[in-house]
């Protein structure tokens, strides 16, 4: 999709899109060829210029029949990229090919939400249909913003790259396994070097060297290889000493090993690695605009299978920093892959601050459906940082407690921990498990984002499918925070 800031609508438009309140909406000077029967019409149809409403007709402009669209603007930043959403969803595979969007009254940087909502709810995967009727496939290629204030113009390219951030992860997330395992969902990222960052790779030889025996335990049920990614995107110039380091669950197929899950809706654990997908999604945000912050991202990527070579219920295994974990559900992977991560990205790049994003735990969604990812922090400061940013970008969050009450529900007889608790606090005792790599000083937040990756109906500004969340709430965090 591209969208061009454009001073007059082009002759073709075939869409032609207004954004409207509910103050300007009953002297709103539409330039299409019936004005006041557009506005009576749509009056009609109940349509008051409202937050969330939108009206569609067919009706001439210039002579030429068009669609014409309108949408009720809301005063948040997040209102207006859902206005933007509206618009596309309603034409996206209607035939239409341009859509033009008037701008002329649109103050700031109003025109560049709307934009930039449109360009985010248009992204789907139709590369795997071959049968599928045009008729049912996107049409529109253009998007044209017409007149709009030079401040909307001036930012846009900041929303053009992490609209690209959220497109990659909804890519990665998207894909079925047989496509992106560790291996290829490393080679899917190879492409932010162009953009300045730097990939670090690690193999399974060189994990097993740093004695990762929990991620590697995790992944050596699989035929595919496990593989540790980190992406460094450093716009300071060396300025900033201690990174903001961000860590992604990466399991690119969850079945739940030997502690097998039912066979109703596992291909929904295609998408467990929709921690990692937002990681390399916002990195690929943070460089696009060139951040001024330095950021690495981390992927522990793994498969989780059922094999001869399996790890076994009660398996010992012992992680990078040395602690021994008891497996007693090898379907609690993320954890064990997430805990050797989180170690070897503080002692690699010695952060200030870590957040970890990870398709956890199933019990999250029993707290808070689909609503908000679960948030967990040793820092009251960084929680208080992604609550502000989470409310700005649209990717909701709630804070959930931790403490040493749940801390001990861990405790193992044989190691010292094992890989779950009790059934009560599912999310809870997982952050714990997590949390017991913490070193000392480092201000850490765990995101439980199983609820939030994957959903069965469109959003505000994601088709059914891949939301993209996380990306949109790291990039707010870092732009807020963490640049100079
Ligand atoms: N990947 C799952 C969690 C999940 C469940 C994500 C549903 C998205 C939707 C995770 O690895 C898992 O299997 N967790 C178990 C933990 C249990 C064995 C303690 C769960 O939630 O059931
Ligand atoms: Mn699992
Ligand atoms: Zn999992």
């Amino acid at each position: 999709m591209e969208i061009i800031f454009n001073p007059v609508r082009p002759e073709d438009t075939d869409v032609v899109a207004f954004a409207v309140t509910k103050a300007n909406f009953a002297d709103y000077n539409f330039p299409v060829d019936h004005p006041d029967q557009l506005r009576e019409t749509a009056k009609l149809a109940n349509f008051e210029g409202g937050a969330g409403q939108s009206f569609l007709l067919i009706a001439p402009v210039d002579g030429r029949m068009v669609r014409i669209i309108l949408v009720g603007l809301g005063d948040k930043p997040t209102d207006q990229q859902k206005a933007g959403g509206e618009i596309i969803s309603k034409v996206q595979t209607s035939g239409a090919k341009n859509i033009a969007i008037h701008a002329e009254h649109l103050e700031g940087t109003i025109a560049a939400e709307i934009a930039y909502g449109a360009l985010l709810r248009s992204w789907r995967m139709d590369k795997y249909f071959t049968t599928k009727p045009k008729s049912e496939l996107p049409t529109v290629t253009q998007i044209h913003i017409i007149g709009a204030p030079a401040a909307a113009n001036d930012v846009w390219p900041r929303y053009a790259a992490v609209a690209q951030g959220v497109e990659l992860t909804k890519e990665l997330v998207t894909e079925p396994a047989n496509i992106i395992y560790p291996e290829s969902f490393v080679e899917r990222c190879r492409h932010l070097t162009e953009l300045g960052i730097e990939i670090t790779v690690l193999d399974e030889a060189e994990m097993t060297k740093l004695g990762m025996g929990a991620l590697l335990g995790v992944g050596q049920g699989s035929r595919k290889q496990s593989r540790m990614l980190a992406m460094k995107w450093d716009g300071t110039g060396g300025k900033q000493q201690r990174p903001l380091c961000l860590v992604g669950k990466g399991v690119t197929f969850d079945t739940g090993g030997i502690s097998i899950k039912p066979a109703a809706g596992m291909e929904d654990m295609k998408w467990d690695m929709g921690g990692a997908g937002a990681v390399a999604g916002t990195m690929k945000a943070l460089a696009g605009r060139k951040a001024n912050a330095y950021v690495v991202g981390i992927c522990g990527l793994v498969e989780n299978m059922p094999d001869g070579n399996a790890q076994r219920p009660g398996d010992v295994v012992t992680s990078m920093a040395g602690q021994t974990i008891e497996v007693i559900n090898t379907d609690a992977e993320g954890r064990l892959v997430l805990c050797d991560a989180l170690h070897w990205a503080q002692e690699t790049y010695n952060p200030e601050y870590m957040v970890d994003l990870a398709t956890l735990t199933g019990a999250i969604i029993i707290s808070l459906a689909n609503e908000y990812a679960g948030m967990f922090s040793n820092s009251d400061e960084l929680a208080d940082k992604l609550n502000a940013a989470a409310k700005a970008s649209g990717d909701p969050v709630w804070r959930m407690p931790i403490g040493a009450v749940y801390d001990k529900m861990i405790n193992s007889d044989i190691a010292d921990m094992k890989n779950v608790g009790p059934r009560g606090g599912g999310s809870i005792t997982a952050a714990q498990f997590l949390h017991r790599f913490i070193k000392d000083g480092v201000k850490w937040a765990h995101l439980d984002i199983a609820g939030t990756v994957w959903t069965d109906k469109p959003g505000a500004t994601w088709n059914k499918g891949a939301s993209g969340f996380g990306v949109k709430l790291l990039d707010r965090l870092v732009a807020d925070n963490f640049e100079g």
